[in-house]
Order: structure tokens, then sequence, then C-alpha cells
């Protein structure tokens, strides 16, 4: 059945240090693609995502700033929204996890998963700093880790071998807030997430995802969850975080990556009250079987948003389980892991400072690892721009837009553009159109955006092939034609790419602006060319003066990049 609305969700970034792309790629970009295109389809959609502001790692750097841990989350929230807003990702809510909002809906989700027992506790040993008195979870010890001898291993993960670390087993563990080796094990009771309960009605939702869900993802949770459900802790003794909501429970906070997933959940009931919305967040979205729910995320999050979540969300009854994971494989930085502290990085807001919105999207987008890794390459992002989007796309438009205005200042008539939809070139351009369509329907946004290029290239073609600035010189009437169906291509090129350029989309619908409604670029988004019939029918005037489109990127520019690289 086709889903009636759409609930997107983007990964919650951690609010602790910028942006890559990495990041970008692995779950922003295609869900805001996603979401603008369901638009364009008509539908109703929503698009969540918000700052994750809890966890060891964030009060560890706050610790090391020397700043109290809200005013450290509150700016890189700051930053993140302005970095998103710059690369186009345009979310409906972006929300904070250390809001009271956010608190007052995870301790309801606690509550009621305890109520119904799949919330119990378990003792468990863990470290503790005798000299600066702190409890040692996760990142806030080192050690070597049992398992491969690695040096530096973390109280969650070995970074060496990625074995899940268990902390009071780590070898010389080192507290990290004071630098102490002066540690003990203590007994502490945690509260666990009962999931091996759940094992059966899991596996039941589960395997029904086998067909729908990619092969980077589905097989990975299969061999993960076949033969059982593993209990998780998700109480630890920190003072920031959400409070236990139980008697006796000084101390203690909810696991971040417990309260981070309801961030969904809550940002979406605060998005509603806070735009007068009548919609009720969990019986219209969270709980409607009418919604198609979508996370995007990169591909480290995969257990939380197959298993952990899923499981919460119908052990509690709140919310329906996700329809559809497109979880992303990694980004690279030259063949390599983007790392900020040996200086192998590029920080995206000041990338999207220098090259723009429609340039990095463009690339980023072509290189989206849906199915394997992929890398950064400066050198590829300079062809790709130059050779795909200035060449092509932007010197079509470029040309036929200036050629067209210089010539027919009095616009072209209506005559030159009866009949288009119904040629070859306006039944391939349908066609073509609702190709995308399928595509972005499936989430396959690489085998989308290639096609919107396609397009770009015909278009180009076409206009090359027939030389209107020959033509016009024996001509003119066949050459007002030609532009006219220039025009009309130009037209389709700015509503295909809407999803992916927007930026640049909305350039090149500009030109039309007082000729085609909203409501005509949707249908012509979705393929339905003889809506051109109505939006020309009584001809077109480009009144507003023609700018470059697409800036090509200098040599010495891109060297300069990877110069710092190498340093
Ligand atoms: O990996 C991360 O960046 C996490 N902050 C993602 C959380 S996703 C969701 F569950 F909130
Ligand atoms: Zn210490």
């Amino acid at each position: 059945m086709q889903a009636k609305k759409y609930l997107i969700t983007s990964a919650l970034p951690y609010a602790n240090g910028p942006i890559h792309f990495g990041h970008m790629v692995g779950a922003y970009l295609s869900a805001d693609v996603y979401n603008r295109h369901r638009r364009l389809q008509g539908q109703e959609s929503l698009f969540i995502s918000g700052s994750d502001e809890h966890g060891v790692a964030i009060m560890l750097n706050a610790k090391k700033a020397g700043i109290p841990y809200q005013e450290y989350v509150d700016k890189w929230h700051k930053e993140h929204g302005e970095v998103f807003d710059k690369y186009g990702v345009k979310f409906d809510f972006f929300g904070q996890t250390s809001a009271d909002y956010h608190a007052e809906e995870t301790v309801k989700w606690f509550k009621v998963l305890h109520d119904k027992e799949y919330i119990g506790t378990q003792d468990s040993r863990q470290l503790y700093c005798n000299d600066c008195h702190n409890h040692l979870p996760d990142r806030f010890v080192e050690g070597t880790c049992y398992v491969c001898d690695y040096p530096d291993a973390r109280g969650d993960e070995c970074p060496n071998c990625g074995e899940f670390i268990e902390p009071a087993k780590l070898k010389n563990p080192v507290c990290k807030i004071c630098s102490s080796q002066n540690i003990k094990e203590v007994s502490v009771t945690q509260y666990y997430l009962l999931l091996s309960k759940f094992h059966k009605e899991y596996r039941e939702w589960f395997e029904a995802k086998k067909d729908s869900w990619r092969k980077t993802v589905w097989p990975f949770v299969d061999s993960l969850t076949k033969e059982g459900l593993h209990d998780r802790a998700i109480t630890r003794d920190l003072d920031w975080g959400i409070d236990v909501p139980l008697p006796n429970t000084e101390g203690k906070k909810l696991y971040v990556w417990f309260d981070a997933p309801i961030g969904y959940v809550s940002n979406t009931k605060k998005y509603l009250e806070d735009s007068g919305s009548q919609e009720d967040y969990l019986k219209d979205w969270w709980q409607n079987e009418d919604v198609e729910l979508s996370h995007f995320i990169g591909k480290d999050n995969i257990i939380f948003h197959t298993i952990i979540f899923p499981c919460m969300s119908m052990a509690s009854g709140f919310a329906k389980a996700a329809d559809k994971v497109p979880a992303n494989q990694f980004l690279n930085l030259e063949g390599k892991q983007f790392s900020k502290s040996t200086g192998h990085y590029v920080d995206a807001l000041d990338a999207v400072n220098e090259f723009g919105q429609d340039a990095l999207r463009y690339y980023l987008l072509t290189i989206l690892p849906e199915t394997t890794d992929s890398s950064f390459s400066w050198d590829q992002f300079q062809a790709k721009v130059n050779n795909e989007l200035a060449n092509n796309i932007g010197n079509f438009l470029n040309r036929c837009l200036k050629f067209t205005q210089k010539n027919w200042s009095e616009g072209l008539p209506a005559s030159c553009f009866a009949g288009f939809a119904d040629s070859d070139e306006g039944k391939l351009i349908s066609s073509e159109l609702k190709e995308i369509n399928e595509h972005l329907d499936q989430q396959n946004f690489r085998k989308g955006i290639e096609k919107v290029m396609a397009l770009g290239n015909k278009a180009n073609n076409y206009f090359s092939e027939q030389a209107p600035w020959a033509l016009i010189k024996e001509d003119r009437d066949k050459a007002a034609i030609v532009l006219a169906q220039s025009s009309a291509y130009a037209l389709c090129l700015g509503a295909a790419m809407a999803p992916f350029l927007p930026e640049l989309s909305s350039k090149i619908l500009n030109h039309f602006s007082g000729i085609i409604t909203e409501d005509q670029v949707k249908r012509l988004y979705c393929g339905e060319v003889t809506v051109l019939d109505e939006v020309f029918a009584n001809g077109h005037i480009l009144s507003i003066p023609v700018d470059a489109l697409v800036p090509k990127i200098l040599d010495e520019v891109i060297a300069s990049k990877k110069d710092v690289l190498k340093t």
C-alpha cells in the first residue's frame, strides 16, 4: 500500500565537534533529498533531527574546554544548525536532547518499559577513580585491550579490534578525567533493557524487511539477531543526562543511546506544538500505519536503529518500528579516514563558505556511499563540478537563456511552444522525469542524480546540434522554435533538480517565475510534461538578467586544498 505520509529522521549528530563531509553524506543530504522529493510529489512529510547532547564523550570535551556542559552543547547545536542551513538541509525541526520536553518524553518511555518489565536491574562490575571520585563508564576510562593488547582501548570499544569493551576487564586502566591510575573495581546495580525477552516479536517484524532493506543492512542485522538479543545496560553513574525516574537512583542517568532515538519522537511533538498543529505526534505520526518511517543513518548506527530502537518502540507501544533504514557506508577523504587530530580533514562549514551549496551538494550526492565506502577527492570534486555541472548544465542554461534574451527581448510567442509535450523530446523528458521519481521513491539517490545529469546532457546536446546561433541567420522562426524547446528543457531541468540542488533549481525556476505556479512545478516534477502547454500558453519573456549559474573551480584553489592535507 502506498504510504500517505512520510516521517523522515536523520541521526541526531553529537553536539561535540564540527561536521565533516562524512557526516553530511551519512545521514543528512539523502534525507533532505527524500523529504523534498516527497513534497514535490505533493505528499505530506515531516523531517526531524536535532542535537544528541548527552554522553561521556561530550562531558570529557566540555571539561577539557573548561565550560559547563550546557554551554558546550548549545555552542555546537548552534553551529550545526548553521552548517545544515548552508547545505540546504532543511529540517522541519532540529531540537536538543538536553531540553526539558525531551526528558519528559524519555521518562515516559522508561516508565512504560519498566512497568511492562522490559527494564530490570542487574549488578555489574565497573571502575571508580579513587582520586577524582568519579565512576568511569564508557570513555571516562582507557586502558590496554584484553583482546588485542592495543594500549589505547576505550571503556566502550577498542578502536583497534572493534571489541565491545567491558571496562572492568581493561588492563592498566587510566582515568580520563584526572589521569589517575588509582582505580578500583566496584559492583554497581544498573538498569538494563531486557531485549532478550523481545526476541520473537522482534524477529517477526525484522524478517518481513528482508526484500526491501539494503543488502548492506539486512544480512548484517540478521546475523546479529538470529540466535537471540542481548540485554543492554541503559543507565550510568554520571552527573550529566536524564535522571532515572525511579526512587533510590540518585546519581544515575539514562545512557545517551537510550534517550537519543527518543529524540526523534520528542522533537516531532515539540514541532507540532510549536507550529500550532492540531495533530497528535503519536496517533497521527509515530503510531500511524499510513506513515512510512525512514531513519537515515551512517552504518555505525545500524544496531541502534534496526534492533534497539525498534524494540523500544514496539515493546512500549509508543511508536511503530522503522519501515526503512537506508544506512550509508563510510566516506573517506582522499582514500583515508577523516581525522581532525592528524589534519586529514576538511571542515564542512569552511568548504560550503568557499564553494557554495550547489557544488558541494552535487559532488557529495554523486559519491554517496550507498552500497560501498567511497572517497572525497579534491581533483574529482573539481572535475565533476567543472565538467559536469558547469560545462554541461551551467553552459546549456547560460547559452539558452542568454541567447533567447538577446534575440527575443520581446519574448518567444506561444506558437513556438505548441506541441512540445507531444513531440519526441517532450515524451522522452516525461519518461525520464518519471524514472527519476522512481529512483527516489526507492531511495536510490545516486541513480536519481545521474539521471538528472543525463537529462542535462540531452538538453545541452540538443542545443548544440540545433545550433540556433547559425539557424537564426537563415530562418528566424525555426530558431525561435529551437529556443522554445530549449526553454522547455531548462524548465524541466529546474524541476528535476529541485530535490537535489534546490538553490540552482530555484535560480532556474526564477526565470519562469511569472508563468509557472508551484503546483505546476510539482506536476512537471512528476513527469506531467503536458503542463507546459498551460505554462507557455502566452509565450514567454525572459525578463531578469541571466547570471553565470555555476562558477568553475580554479586549479590553484584545488592545489592549495591538497597542500593543506599533505602538511
Ligand atoms: O553517531 C552519532 O552521531 C549519534 N549521535 C547518533 C544518534 S542517532 C539517534 F538515535 F539519535
Ligand atoms: Zn580520576
